[in-house]
């Protein structure tokens, strides 16, 4: 199932599903960028219960978990560390470097969630350029079937430093993916990626969970193209 909203706060409507999900408990993945950030500012707000859930993450940069580029950091100043009830996190050790940070997450889904992990819940942002986690276009990663977390050792965007991202078999594996989305720079790439004819050179029109549901939030912009 794929639904559309156009809304005007995707974030207010992500973060009432999030806080939501974490409340049952279960494991979800939690992804960077800035319209992601909105909804977890309002998640620590509500201060839901997230103590019987496990958090893990869609994407890293290298670099360590205080840099300032760090989806670990972001969220972890923006909601994890806020909450009364804190989950269990896992995150991607992007100080490691590309090799060994891919390397040892995928380890670590493996153990915890076996070799076809099925998330409750992931939340994905879209890039300008089409990309979610850090799958971009072009890329080899793309068509990663074997490693639940690859390395990237070139990102197709700013900040320009290798990272890890959780593979297709991983995101379409979920009982949920909630994309969210705001502003006019991202209308074409929701276009190519939900519109009639998905292009498949836009990553994000690879993201169809294959038995679960797919929930697309975005602001009218971000919808101007659709
Ligand atoms: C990253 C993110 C990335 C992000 C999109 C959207 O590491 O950069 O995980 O996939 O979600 O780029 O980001 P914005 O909301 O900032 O546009």
């Amino acid at each position: 199932m794929t639904q559309i909203s156009v809304v005007e706060d995707p974030g207010a409507a992500v973060e009432e599903r999030l806080s939501a999900v974490a409340q049952e408990g279960g494991h979800l993945v939690l992804t960077g960028g800035s319209t992601p950030r909105s909804a977890y500012a309002l998640a620590a707000e509500r201060d839901a219960d997230w103590s019987r859930a496990t958090v893990w993450f869609s994407d890293e940069r290298c670099v360590p978990p205080d840099d300032e580029n760090s989806n670990f950091g972001m969220a972890d100043r923006a909601l994890l560390s806020r909450l009364s009830r804190p989950p269990r996190v896992m995150r991607i050790q992007g100080e490691l470097g590309f090799e060994a940070a891919a390397g040892a997450y995928d380890a670590l889904l493996r153990e915890h969630l076996g070799p076809r992990p099925r998330f409750d819940f992931i939340l994905l942002g879209v890039g300008p350029d089409g990309h979610v986690a850090s799958l971009f276009p072009g890329k080899p990663e793309l068509e990663e079937t074997a490693r639940l977390a690859a390395p990237v050792p070139i990102a197709g965007l700013d900040p320009q430093v290798p990272r890890v991202t959780l593979t297709f078999p991983v995101l379409n594996g979920a009982r949920e993916v909630d994309v969210l989305v705001a502003g006019q720079d991202k209308a074409q790439a929701i276009a190519l990626a939900f519109g009639d004819s998905p292009d498949p050179e836009a990553p994000a029109s690879r993201v169809r969970p294959e038995d679960g549901s797919l929930l697309v939030f975005l602001d009218e912009p971000a919808a101007s193209a659709l």
